[in-house]
């Protein structure tokens, strides 16, 4: 069994190895900075255990991984602006350093890399890749476009948010778990399988990443800490307090939504949710969404041992960033 560090130091050697152009400066020079800030590389490690599971070597699954993670770092560059979010891996975000225009574009740049490096795989496996990979990155886009659509809606139910980040997260880990699976040539159930464990492992991961928004230790998480509250975004943590909010607590979370004094919003909301134990509701979602991610990944059969995704999945249930 490889550790979690060796995939990630292969998976950087790999981002290094790319080579963008010098000029124009101000389309390249965002998106090495971005490409090159770190981050967790797990979506493209996901490609990588779930080839070797079918016999396949980093080598030859690592352009699909490659795929996956310049997507991500597309996505995340466009949602930062969309997020108006400052901070991103400790570091300021593309909009922030450079601008919004710089942003869009060289984060543009990436989604056609990803194509690119679909395209270095033997030609019988393409338009399986391309299919799914072209799927998922619509349902993206989907997922993303609810998430500000729910910003100014006050009646987001605990399913609407559940099939929100399925799109906007869960079905990316689904799809780089599912491309390893089509180059191993398997079954359509162990593909099936692998996609049911990203799925349910994406919704626990976006919980999490919603905890992690307001609760998570500022030096560790590298992003603005209370973010979701002071945008009104829709997470899990404002749907259960809506849900189990007294009279009272309901008229002062609804003020709250216009509240101008950040440190204020945020305070207040931290005290309503935690009377309301909000913290542990969803702990206990996303446990039960982890347990969900592992069953399915029983499922799976296959030479090699699933002992490496379990083990990524158990680091990510314990993650503090
Ligand atoms: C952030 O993803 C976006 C979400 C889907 C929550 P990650 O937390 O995987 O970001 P990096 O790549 O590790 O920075
Ligand atoms: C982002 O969700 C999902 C995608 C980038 C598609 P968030 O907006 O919660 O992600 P962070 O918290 O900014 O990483
Ligand atoms: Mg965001
Ligand atoms: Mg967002
Ligand atoms: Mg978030």
């Amino acid at each position: 069994m490889n550790t979690l560090a060796s995939y990630t130091t292969l998976i950087e050697k790999e981002i290094e190895s790319f080579s963008f152009p010098q000029s124009p400066v101000n389309l390249y020079d965002p998106l090495r900075y971005f490409m090159t800030l770190g981050g967790k590389r797990m979506r493209p490690m996901l490609t990588l255990m779930s080839g070797k599971l079918f016999g396949k070597t980093s080598e030859e699954s690592m352009s699909a991984a490659m795929a996956v993670e310049l997507f991500h770092n597309f996505s995340l560059i466009h949602d930062d602006i969309m997020d108006e979010a400052p901070l991103r891996r400790a570091k300021a975000t593309v909009h922030e350093k450079w601008n919004t225009n710089i942003a869009i574009l060289s984060g543009d740049v990436l989604f056609v890399k990803a194509y690119e490096q679909i395209c270095k795989h033997p030609a019988h496996l393409i338009p399986s890749l391309l299919a799914l990979f072209n799927k998922t990155a619509i349902e993206v886009c989907e997922g993303q476009q609810m998430d500000m659509d729910f910003e100014t809606r006050n009646d987001v139910s605990a399913k609407e948010y559940i099939e929100m980040i399925r799109l906007k997260t869960s079905v990316l880990l689904g799809c780089a778990l599912e491309m390893g699976a089509i180059i191993g040539e398997t079954t359509a159930e162990n593909r099936q399988a692998l996609y049911a464990f990203g799925e349910h492992l994406g919704i626990a991961f976006q919980i999490q990443d919603d905890l992690l928004d307001l609760y998570g230790d500022p030096d560790k998480v590298g992003k603005q800490v209370g973010g979701d509250v002071l945008a009104n975004k829709k997470t899990l943590l404002s749907i259960l307090a809506k849900t189990y909010a007294s009279t009272e607590q309901l008229n002062a979370l609804d003020v709250l939504q216009s509240e101008v004094n950040a440190d204020k919003k945020l305070s207040e909301t931290k005290t309503i949710f935690e009377a309301l134990q909000i913290q542990q509701r969803c702990q206990e979602e996303m446990r039960k969404h982890y347990d969900f991610a592992m069953n399915a990944l029983a499922t799976v059969q296959a030479n090699n041992s699933i002992d490496e995704l379990s083990a990524l999945a158990n680091y990510l249930f314990h993650r503090e960033y």
